[in-house]
């Protein structure tokens, strides 16, 4: 049982193998927060709560003579609004008099078997059968509003899933203004913020803030999880390192935009209440309607961010993406885009084709500019129908030559998007997300297309999923390249316009769960500009993300670096590219692009033809390495070997099996020094009494030895050199 109940004392406590989360029921019904963090079986954490009147701290009506009790600094798990709590709140609703407000206390719960699922919305999922859901009903004290608090616990995972349900009972519509995943307080202690910022070409950076007296916020307002502002935070302690430190982390499943404030108040109390932004939003809900917010993802670990972000990983990996490829070998792609971009034909293509199967690479993927009239980015979005004078005869001519090379094929779409110069938009100007009488805002030249009209996503599938039904087609790139303006659809009343944010994700998610079921053989990779979209919302559908479209090794160090906080490896679209790299003119060695492209789903994205004969070996060996450690790269443990401080000097990065019997350790080294210190660093995840050959030598060493003393590279020169080391435990 990791959800347990106790009448005497109405606590609430979900476990899991490493930390406890508990509430209490007070006697006035109020759901109280009492602790969340290391594992504490049989604690009542209420003794850790004591009360003292404050000042200016409103008192219910009930508890009106004990000044003491104030809403404004109790701990709690869903926070009303206008009731007495002047921090951030969780919910914000204006019933149909016009007021707002919601005084939230507890009418029930129920604990069953299995995780929770949410309509119309991607959620974590139990894959062995050990999940349990806690559901907690709120009412609100004067309306016949109900909140459902959803716990997913995944006890052996130490993640709790979270999302809100709000019901309403009356017989009048209420409006919805902000309804957040899930509310934390964390009463006590000190902690800093750890979020992941960035840009075009250069996402997910990790930002380390202390907190302030003030509200911290992470967001987006794109429509997209965004390239600027992950969706994942932790709030740390001030201590904390990779292996050591309390850490939580917060991921919400939602690919739009999003809002994760933390609140320290005057009393030193911090509060994260995270979830979808609410700006531009308002949400009609007629009577008997719910409304249900995404889920978030919290974990907490005692043993500092590396624990933490091993226990994502494997609810990721294993709970979240639901592709059938999670347990597949993935192929070897090659992709067109920075070979050719929209300049190709058939032939030039089968060109890239020929030499990438000769050293061994067997998925073909062919992107942007195969179909309507796209030769640049200003035409042809929305077309999806082949361009044959690029590709005569269509795709069957390039798929039956690849396939005589023993190659799959793969394709380039972006479904959300359409160019003014394209049939589509001739056809339905109507059907993009525009503001009447105001001219649009463009981006890249393109519009976004209005997902939330039921007939758009019927277009949208009826050209997918006959393009798939037609064609083999086992790989297929799902790009959104810009963000979202212009909130407004011609389908929806002037009342519901503040629906539209929100109803643009959930019609992209009802798109990908139609595609993704009806064509379950096939590989959906997710895009956005590179990585503007990589969050667990997607991750759901599309088993990895094209991590960014900065494919120079060095930088794509710190990128997924900075991804694998939140993200396992193998989710990250990772590819070898040309040298002057073209995004930074940048040359490292092949060896280097290797290895770091390693440690994603690995792939090349250039003509091969090109390279010199040594450096197509080279790429032959690289191939061979990728396909002998693959099995560990997609299932294995990930540890990052340097601390933030140490990244401007070298990355150092280790896979290690499960059972102990192979790891396989990473450096490159981004500044070489003359004289420098040698760099040590201590393995992880091995077998202390057993020893471990280094593959490819006679070398041996203990795994204690390397987990305690650890390895020592060699002094090493050049431009960004590395190293890519197995050791393989002797059995
Ligand atoms: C985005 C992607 C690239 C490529 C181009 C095509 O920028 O991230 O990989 O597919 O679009 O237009």
């Amino acid at each position: 049982m990791s959800i347990l109940y106790s009448p005497e004392t109405r606590l609430l406590t979900l476990r899991t193998a490493h930390s406890t989360y508990q509430m209490d029921i007070d006697e006035g019904g109020f759901l109280r927060h009492t602790y969340y963090g290391a594992r504490a079986d049989g604690a009542d954490f209420r003794y850790l709560h004591r009360r003292y009147d404050r000042g200016f701290a409103g008192n219910p009506a009930e508890r009106r003579n004990d000044r003491a009790f104030s809403l404004d600094n109790m701990p709690q798990e869903y926070t009303g609004f206008n009731a007495g709590d002047y921090r951030t709140p969780a919910l914000c609703l204006v019933h149909a008099d016009g007021s707002y407000a919601a005084d939230l206390r507890y009418a029930g719960h129920e604990i069953r078997k299995g995780k929770y699922a949410l309509p119309g919305l991607p959620a974590a999922f139990d894959r062995g059968g050990a999940a349990e859901t806690l559901v907690v009903t709120l009412r609100d004290t004067a309306s016949p509003l109900q909140i459902r608090l959803y716990y997913g616990v995944f006890e052996e995972l130490d993640v709790i899933a979270r999302a809100t349900e709000i019901v309403n009972g009356g017989e009048s519509a209420v409006y919805i203004e902000k309804a957040a995943s899930a509310c934390v307080d964390i009463p006590y202690g000190k902690w800093e913020l750890l979020h992941f910022q960035g840009r075009h070409c250069m996402e997910r950076q990790p930002e380390r803030l202390p907190l302030g007296h003030d509200v911290q916020v992470v967001e987006s307002r794109r429509g997209a999880s965004s390239h600027h502002h992950n969706p994942f935070v932790i709030v740390c302690a001030p201590d904390a390192r990779e292996y050591s430190g309390e850490c939580y982390g917060f991921m919400p499943v939602w690919s739009g935009s999003h809002k994760t404030e933390v609140e320290t108040d005057s009393l030193e109390s911090v509060r994260v209440v995270t979830g979808f932004h609410e700006s531009q939003f308002r949400w009609k809900l007629e009577p008997g309607e719910s409304f249900f917010t995404p889920e978030v993802l919290l974990s907490y670990s005692a043993e500092g961010f590396s624990r933490l972000s091993r226990q994502y990983h494997d609810m990721i990996r294993y709970h979240i993406c639901k592709s059938s490829y999670v347990g597949k070998p993935r192929k070897i792609l090659i992709n067109n885009w920075e070979a050719t971009f929209m300049n190709f034909t058939t032939e030039r293509l089968l060109n890239i084709a020929r030499q990438a199967a000769a050293l061994g690479v067997d998925l073909f993927v062919m992107d942007d500019g195969w179909f309507g009239a796209r030769d640049t980015d200003d035409a042809g979005l929305g077309d999806w129908v082949v361009n044959e004078r690029k590709l005569p005869g269509g795709l069957a001519p390039l798929i039956g030559e690849l396939k005589k090379l023993g190659m799959d094929f793969g394709i380039w779409i972006e479904p959300e998007m359409v160019n003014e110069d394209s049939d589509l938009f001739r056809a339905h100007p109507e059907w993009v997300l525009k503001a009447p009488n105001r001219p649009p805002m463009y981006g890249r030249n393109q519009l976004v297309l209005d997902m939330t009209r039921a007939d758009v996503r019927d277009y949208l599938y009826g050209c997918f999923s006959k393009l798939l039904r037609e064609n083999d087609i086992s790989y297929v790139k799902w790009d959104m390249n810009r963000s979202v303006s212009d909130v407004f659809s011609n389908a929806l009343p002037a009342e519901r316009q503040g629906e539209v944010p929100f109803r643009y994700t959930l019609g992209v998610y009802d798109l990908l769960e139609r595609l993704t079921s009806e064509f379950p053989g096939v590989l959906f990779e997710g895009c956005a500009g590179g990585g503007g979209r990589f969050d667990a919302g997607m991750l759901y559908y599309t088993p990895q993300i094209w991590c960014s479209d900065d494919t120079d090794a060095i930088e794509r160090l710190d990128i997924q670096y900075g991804t694998s906080f939140g993200y396992p490896p193998f989710t990250m679209g990772a590819h070898v590219s040309a040298c002057p790299n073209q995004q930074t003119g940048r040359t490292t060695s092949m060896f280097t692009r290797g290895v770091v492209a390693m440690s994603g789903t690995f792939g090349y994205e250039l003509d091969l033809n090109r390279l010199a004969q040594s450096e197509k070996e080279e790429v032959q060996l690289q191939i061979e390495a990728f396909r002998k450690v693959e099995p560990l790269l997609r299932n294995g443990d990930y540890y990052r070997l340097n601390e933030l401080e140490d990244l401007g000097y070298y990355s150092a990065w280790e896979f290690a099996a499960r059972d102990g019997s192979e790891a396989l350790l990473n450096l490159v080294v981004k500044h070489v020094r003359a004289n420098a210190p040698l760099i040590n660093v201590r393995l992880k995840g091995l077998t202390p009494g057993a020893s471990y050959r280094l593959d490819g030598s006679e070398e041996t060493y203990s795994g204690a030895a390397l987990m305690s003393g650890g390895y020592t590279f060699p002094m090493l020169w050049g431009d960004y050199p590395s190293m890519q080391l197995r050791f393989v435990r002797v059995e």
